[in-house]
């Protein structure tokens, strides 16, 4: 094993380890957050209320050392409200900038569905470009910058589902669900106590292991890892399965391809390896694809669900020896 993934490989544990002074289990969730982050990419975290989305993201932004923005995503969020606008300034006779919270290097972006499609559309733009349009004047955004979005699926009232041709800016939909039961009993306890989780990230005992330099250098070490053309053909034919499905409408188009080899080089870095495995491309399957098949509706009213899907797919398609 080489020191670069070393040092790749021991910034990733330590960044967990200070993860879980806050957040109870929850630990593929935490992979795929950092695996977003690692591979300098969006991702968009999907689950009930309290399950703590919201604390999560905030906890990784403490870790990181990261600039940190937050906008609640409410019906009545305008773009000026996350870009900001031109302002004129009467002394000065001339407008000038006032940014909005999208100034940031990590952007929590909350309850995404909760605002209308021209809204989200101001902040996909910008996810996109890393820069922000505002009166046709481009302001660069960080080259790191990132967004973490959350949204509660079950929410249909007055809510406004991402655009299809827009959710794959997301490199990764993490579905999070409870914590089960020996993990909910660990959180009572430490509701009991003075560790609850919000205490303990307020207490100053989470660590930020890192810095936007070293995240940059250690993102630049995940090139080190391997990966065979055998399972680069294995990643290929698994995207493009998804669109020979029967029960896919639509299926994943050649980002996700992209998404699927990035992400998996960072999961073998994460398991501390310089190689990728196929457990490491299955284990991304859903996470990568889920958010960019449309199933064909007859298929969905039967309650067919995409991780199902997903799951015949990786059945069709052969692992190389
Ligand atoms: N796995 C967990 N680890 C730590 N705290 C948790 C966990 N699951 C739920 N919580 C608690 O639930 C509350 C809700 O968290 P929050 O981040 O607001 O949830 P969400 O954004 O998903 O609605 C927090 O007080 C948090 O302490
Ligand atoms: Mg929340």
């Amino acid at each position: 094993m080489t020191t670069a993934i070393d040092a790749l490989a021991g910034a990733l544990s330590a960044a967990k380890q200070e993860i879980a002074k806050v957040i109870i289990g929850q630990d593929k969730v935490i992979d795929s957050a950092l695996i977003a982050i690692f591979t300098n990419h969006h991702a968009l975290i999907e689950g009930v209320p309290g399950v703590a989305k919201t604390l999560l993201v905030r906890t990784l932004a403490h870790v990181l050392g990261c600039d940190f923005g937050r906008i609640q995503f409410t019906p009545d969020l305008m773009p000026a409200d996350i870009i900001g606008t031109h302002v004129f300034n009467i002394q000065k006779q001339s407008f000038a900038l006032v940014k909005g919270p999208i100034f940031t290097t990590f952007l929590l972006a909350d309850e995404i569905n909760r605002a209308p499609a021209k809204t989200q559309s101001a902040l996909l733009q910008s996810m996109q470009e890393r820069a922000v349009t505002i009166d046709r004047y481009t302001h660069p955004l960080p080259d790191n910058f990132t967004v973490f979005a959350t949204q509660n699926p079950i929410e249909q009232q007055g809510t406004y589902p991402l655009p299809e041709a827009q959710v794959d800016r997301f490199m990764l939909k993490i579905p999070m669900g409870h914590p089960d039961r020996e993990e909910e009993m660990q959180l009572a306890q430490r509701m009991l106590g003075d560790q609850a989780p919000e205490a303990v990230l307020k207490s100053g005992a989470v660590r930020a292991v890192l810095t936007p330099d070293t995240l940059m250098a250690l993102r630049r070490q995940l090139a080190a890892i391997r990966i065979k053309d055998e399972l680069v053909a294995y990643l290929v034919d698994i995207v493009r399965q998804t669109r020979r499905h029967q029960g896919v409408l639509v299926g994943a188009g050649p980002r996700a391809t992209q998404a699927l080899l990035l992400s998996s080089r960072a999961a073998a870095a994460l398991a501390g390896r310089d190689f990728v495995t196929p457990d490491d491309i299955k284990g991304l399957a859903v996470p990568v694809l889920g958010h960019r098949i449309i199933l064909r509706p007859e298929y969905e009213i039967e309650g067919l669900a995409i991780e199902e899907v997903i799951a015949q797919i990786l059945q069709e398609v052969t692992v190389p020896r």
